[in-house]
């Protein structure tokens, strides 16, 4: 069967309710803290992605049980000192970031070394942003040219560390949180804005932390080696597919579409900013506190008018994984919009900017690219003609999740490579755009 999928149509108006999956960040905080817990954690709406099947699969190679219960895994641990770690363990990170980067943090005190592998695209990303902070720790790392294979030798020796976090990457903040985690005293860490689930998890599970909020970085302090017991956690929709389905429905006539119990967390949210200072009226109902998450429903209608935006540089990191989509959102809007500073969206899965813009371009929209800003030049008539492939994007999955909402609102005959791609973070992608009525084949 070919990998691939073909979209002729534009999708037809619609009005319905939907549940995406669960965020992907918290699925993996949860199993890899989880497995640091003395006894049994029950999560409940676990994200069953790629990535997240990867982290379970990690901490099991690393001496930990779980296992699949009717309506949620159950996964056993037996402390912070818990993982056994065999002679040559080589461990497979797949395709996430966020795995390979944490899982590193948990490993600064292993007792052998352990390689850290992952696919093609994680194997092009840099790691030098989470082996230098986890050296000052006292771990000591041999790698490729900052690439993976990276190799972790661990120390009982760990010393606390101050560290700034100049980023604003939340992989990056983690990993040494976790680092932190393993080590006696208190490490400090400055830290540009960046997703703060880790924070939350540390202060819900009583694990000693302090964080102050200033403008443009967070002060977080750790008192390491503070065991904790087993948890329960219903993880909540997350933001970052939602985001998909927020600009499907912005761009299609008459039409509703309500998303149930998404992580509305501040630092996530920054798409339904950006959306509504274009004119999009996105609305939160039913929003409710569940362990210092917030999580709510979420409300979007069609709009014809939506206007461009000019982004300031401050919301980047709020709207990271997002901003393809957000350029569609423009494409479409009436007027210039303006994104600077959006070089860590080269770092990711893919070349997301440089494909992004390329796509782009590929439709018919005009773009102008200085460095790592970009001008999109919005035109609300913008409907395309004829055939439109996208292949070569590296399997990556909101590349391809972007292309499907183009092809779904902005007309033309498109052809779409790689459609396994989702199943890292969002295998049910294509399930939903099917309920709303969406013609794919
Ligand atoms: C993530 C942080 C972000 C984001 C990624 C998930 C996380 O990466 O792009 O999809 O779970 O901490 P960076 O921390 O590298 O910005």
């Amino acid at each position: 069967m070919l990998n691939k999928i073909k979209i002729k149509d534009k999708i037809q108006p619609f009005n319905k309710s939907i549940r995406v999956s669960g965020d992907k960040s918290i699925s993996i905080r949860c199993v890899l803290l989880a497995s640091q817990a003395i006894g049994k954690s029950r999560i409940y709406n676990l994200l069953e992605s790629e990535d997240v099947i990867n982290s379970l699969k990690v901490i099991k190679k690393l001496g930990i049980n779980y296992s699949k219960k009717k309506n949620f895994y159950e996964i056993n641990g037996y402390g912070l000192d818990g993982f056994s770690v065999e002679k040559n363990l080589t461990i497979f990170a797949g395709n996430s970031g966020t795995l390979a980067r944490l899982i590193l943090g948990l490993l600064v005190n292993c007792k052998n070394k352990v390689k850290i592998t992952g696919d093609k695209s994680l194997s092009n990303r840099d790691f030098s942003r989470v082996t230098n902070p986890l050296s000052e720790f006292g771990a000591s790392f041999s790698n490729n040219n900052n690439k993976l294979p990276v190799i972790i030798q661990g120390t009982n020796f760990l010393r606390p560390t101050k560290y700034f976090e100049k980023l604003g990457s939340a992989q990056c903040k983690s990993a040494i949180m976790l680092a932190a985690l393993k080590t006696d005293g208190k490490t400090i860490i400055k830290s540009k804005k960046s997703r703060n689930h880790t924070e939350i998890f540390f202060k819900n599970l009583d694990i000693p932390i302090k964080v102050k909020e200033k403008s443009n970085y967070d002060h977080i302090e750790i008192y390491g080696k503070s065991n904790f017991s087993g948890f329960s956690y219903d993880v909540p929709g997350d933001i970052s597919s939602s985001a998909f389905f927020l600009v499907l429905t912005l761009l299609t006539k008459n039409s509703r579409l309500t998303i149930k119990k998404v992580n509305i967390n501040k630092t996530r949210i920054g798409i339904i900013k950006i959306l509504n200072k274009m004119n999009a009226n996105i609305l939160f109902k039913n929003k409710m506190k569940y362990k210092g998450e917030l999580v709510s429903d979420i409300i979007v209608k069609s709009k014809n008018n939506l206007k461009g935006v000019k982004c300031s540089k401050n919301i980047n990191s709020s709207a990271i994984d997002e901003f393809l989509v957000i350029f569609l959102a423009a494409a479409k809007a009436k007027g210039v919009s303006t994104f600077k500073d959006l070089g860590e969206l080269n770092k990711k899965e893919s070349p997301r900017l440089d494909i992004a813009v390329k796509f782009l371009k590929s439709i018919g929209v005009k773009v102008k690219r200085n460095n790592n800003d970009i001008k999109i030049y919005g035109n609300p008539k913008l409907d395309l003609k004829g055939k439109h492939i996208m292949k070569d994007f590296k399997k990556d999955h909101r590349i391809f999740m972007m292309t499907c909402v183009a092809a779904l609102t902005l007309g033309g005959k498109f052809e779409i490579y790689d459609k396994d791609s989702i199943n890292t973070s969002f295998p049910n992608f294509i399930n939903l755009l099917k309920k709303l009525g969406a013609k794919l084949n």
